[in-house]
Formats: structure tokens, C-alpha cells, sequence
């Protein structure tokens, strides 16, 4: 029987079995934490060999000749053009290589839009108003940096294909204020969603009232499957943005944070040539060059794209057995009680829970109680707040399997037991 069909009496009584296992799993004292996306050690360990790759008595110089000791090469060395575009699927000639994270990459797009516009528009920081689309559950972090900057920010739901397109052609058609939007195209942070088709070429056809209006679409999960058998594909935006008379429409984001170190991996732009001229140009101010050294690094680790492949499967052996084992406890926990929904990834770094509405942050709250961290609840959301206080991100990858077996235990209870007393209170 679902909790729904319970009546009062057999909600209360279920209520006292849930709430003497809680207690129980509250005294033994953990302390245990799923709430940020972080790899485990293991997996670090995997890319350990990277650092050998240079070392004082190696060739420091690039392919074409470049000391990468020394200043210079403002858009990174050929090497690692050739590797993240692999990565991020996109002409040699379409991408800037940038520094240690695609965050800052994009802090960076959205501060030279505020200050000097986008390509000759007026900069946004001397407008009124400007608005940035926000596909929701989303990634806290894309979501400081708009707050941040004063940007009004609007959510767009998600649905299994990607955002709402109706709801997005429509504003960004109407808005002159709409400057942008976030888009995590693929394995989507939180969700895990990839973007259909459709959805793709929908954002390559929009027309948006305001001239430099731009897609933000951060590939971070590009190659991150968790599957050889069932891995997730997307349309590549930049060509169908040229193929739709779009070219300059949108911005991607890419970075190794999550192949390689994060915060000491390369991060990369990738945009039509024109976007990156313009780019360039204060990068030109802001730097004499990112690090060299760690651009060949990578590239002299993986050697080429097919490398990266290889080593991206050495990650999905990891993580793998960790997202299984929170599935197997949702599912065997909270399968037939019809009081939450969660996503099935293929890849990417989370599993996005949906509970009963207005139960997500006493469910947070409690596991907190029982010494389990997770995600704030409403921190998918702009301004934290989510309307139906029901999302919840789930991060497998850093806990061991057995800490997370632990976790999902704690978590699983008070999911059960926050339904209970709003089922009773509606009953
Ligand atoms: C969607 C998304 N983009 C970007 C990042 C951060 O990337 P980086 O380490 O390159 O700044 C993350 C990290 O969790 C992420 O989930």
C-alpha cells in the first residue's frame, strides 16, 4: 500500500515504526556527507601519472616550438586546442583555452557583458533591467554568479528533454531585458537530463529580441558516462546556431575538473570567431598567457582524444557502483510508496530526488540531525528558493559505497518520515 492510500490511523502507526528507526540510525553518531559534487580520492588517483608527465629533464616546448616556461600564447598551445576541442566538439579555430576552471570562464563572460558589452552592444551594467533564463533544478553556482551580478533571474522548468522551449522561445522572443540563459546540455547538474534533439535545434533557431542575447551552455558532463551500453549524445549547438543564421548566439564551457584535478585541470570557450576576437581582446588585457605547463601536461597525458575516452571509463568504473547503490536504496525504500521521484543518469555527477511538495527541507534538516550533509535544499533554485521546496541533489561520487549505503539509509527515513506528517496534516 502506497502512504497516499493509508488512512490516518495507519499513517500513525507507520509513523512510529519510521520514527524509532530514525532515532536508532540518529544515535549511532555518523557523519557523512553528500552534498557536493566532488570525485573521490580514488579517482584522483587515476590521473596521478599526469604529474610525472613533465618533469626538469623532459622537452618543455610545445609542438609548434612554443617554450611553455615562459609568457606568451594567449589562447593556448595547439596541443590542448586539439584535445578539449575533441572534448567539447568544435573546430580547432573555435576554442580558447583558458585557465584552472570553467566557472571562472563564465564569472569572466558575464563581467565583460556587465562592463563592455557583448560584440559592440551596450554594456549591461548601464541598462535598467537585465534577465537571465534559469532552467530549474539547476547548478547553484551558475545561479551566484547572475545573483551576483544584480541579473534578474526567471525559471524555466525542466522537463525530460531539456528546458521548456515553449516557455523559453517565447520570453527570450519578447524580452529585449533577456541577456541569457544557463544550459547544462548534457547529464545535466542536477537532473542528469540531456537535451533532445529537438530541444537543441529549438535554442540554434531562437530569435531573441536583444541582439546579444546568448546561449551559456556548459558542457561540463560532456564525456562523463557512467555506462559503455547506454551513453547519452547531443547535437553539437555551435554548428546548428551557423546552420540556423545564429553564429554568434552562443558561448560553451568545458574544463577537465572533473577528467583530470579539479582546480587544476585547463578550462576552455568555444565560440564562432567573431565571439572570440571580441573575447580576446580583454583577455589580452587580463593575461599575458595561461599555464603552459599544465596545458601540456594534459595533452602529453592523454595523448590524444581516445586517451581521455579510455580514462573517462576508468571514472565510470568508480562512480558507477555508487550511483547503483543510491538507486538500489531509493528504490528499494521509497519504490512503491508514491512519495518521491528521483532521476536515472546515465552519466554526469548527481541524482536529483523529488519529494512530496514542501517536505525537501525537513528532510535536509533532519539529515543533518543524523549526521548526514546534503546539498541546502533550494539551492537548485535562483535566489535558493524553490517553490515547491521538494528538490533535493544527491552527489554520490565522494562518500565510499558503504558510507553512502549508510547515507541513503538516513536519507530514505526521513524522506519517509516528513511524507508521513504531511499526509497526516492533510488527512
Ligand atoms: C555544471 C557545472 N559547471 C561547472 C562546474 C565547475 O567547473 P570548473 O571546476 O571547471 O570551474 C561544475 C562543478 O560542479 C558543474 O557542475
Amino acid at each position: 500500500m502506497t502512504y497516499k492510500e493509508m488512512s490516518r490511523d495507519e499513517l500513525l502507526k507507520e509513523r512510529e515504526a519510521v520514527s524509532a528507526k530514525y532515532d536508532e540510525l540518529k544515535a549511532m553518531g555518523l557523519k557523512l556527507d553528500m552534498s557536493r559534487g566532488k570525485p573521490n580520492t580514488e579517482q584522483l588517483d587515476i590521473s596521478m601519472e599526469m604529474i610525472d608527465t613533465l618533469s626538469r629533464s623532459h622537452k618543455l616546448a610545445g609542438e609548434q616550438g612554443v617554450d611553455c616556461r615562459n609568457y606568451g600564447v594567449l589562447d593556448g598551445i595547439i596541443e590542448a586546442k586539439r584535445l578539449l576541442s575533441a572534448m567539447i566538439e568544435c573546430p580547432v579555430d573555435n576554442i580558447i583555452i583558458y585557465g584552472n576552471s570553467s566557472l571562472n570562464v563564465m564569472y569572466d563572460t558575464v563581467a565583460r557583458s556587465m562592463t563592455h558589452g557583448v560584440m559592440g552592444s551596450t554594456p549591461w551594467a548601464k541598462l535598467d533591467k537585465v534577465k537571465f533564463l534559469c532552467p530549474v533544478p539547476g547548478y547553484d553556482r551558475h545561479f551566484a554568479i547572475t545573483e551576483f551580478f544584480g541579473i534578474e533571474m526567471i525559471n524555466i522548468p525542466m522537463t525530460s528533454t531539456g528546458p521548456d522551449m515553449d516557455m523559453v522561445e517565447d520570453l527570450v522572443s519578447k524580452d529585449k531585458a533577456i541577456k541569457g540563459i544557463w544550459c547544462v546540455p548534457k547529464y545535466s547538474n542536477p537532473s542528469g537530463i540531456t537535451y533532445s534533439d529537438e530541444t537543441v535545434k529549438r535554442f540554434a533557431n531562437l530569435k531573441p529580441a536583444a541582439e546579444d542575447f546568448r546561449i551559456y551552455w556548459d558542457n561540463a558532463y560532456c564525456i562523463h558516462h557512467l555506462y559503455e551500453d547506454r551513453q547519452d549524445h547531443i547535437l553539437e549547438i555551435l554548428e546548428e546556431c551557423e546552420k540556423a543564421g545564429n553564429p554568434d548566439m552562443v558561448f560553451k564551457f568545458c574544463s577537465t575538473s572533473k577528467v583530470t584535478f579539479p582546480g587544476s585541470g585547463i578550462a576552455a570557450i568555444s565560440a564562432s570567431k567573431a565571439n572570440l576576437e571580441f573575447i580576446k581582446k580583454q583577455m589580452s588585457v587580463q593575461t599575458i598567457g595561461h599555464d603552459k605547463l599544465n596545458q601540456l601536461r594534459h595533452a602529453r597525458f592523454f595523448g590524444d582524444f581516445n586517451g581521455m575516452l579510455e580514462h573517462m571509463k576508468k571514472h565510470a568504473d568508480i562512480i558507477r557502483p555508487k550511483f547503483e547503490a543510491v538507486l538500489d536504496s531509493l528504490d528499494n525504500e521509497l519504490g512503491s510508496l508514491d512519495i518521491a521521484e528521483w532521476t536515472r543518469p546515465n552519466g554526469g555527477y548527481f541524482i536529483s530526488l523529488d519529494t512530496l511538495d514542501g517536505c525537501a527541507k525537513k528532510v535536509v534538516g533532519m539529515c543533518k540531525e543524523a549526521g548526514v550533509v546534503m546539498t541546502s535544499a533550494g539551492a537548485t533554485y535562483p535566489y535558493g528558493k524553490d517553490p515547491h521546496d521538494s528538490n533535493i541533489r544527491i552527489a554520490p561520487t565522494y562518500p565510499t559505497t558503504d558510507e553512502l549505503k549508510q547515507a541513503c539509509e538516513i536519507l530514505v527515513t526521513c524522506v519517509k518520515l516528513a511524507s508521513i506528517d504531511k499526509l497526516i496534516e492533510m488527512k
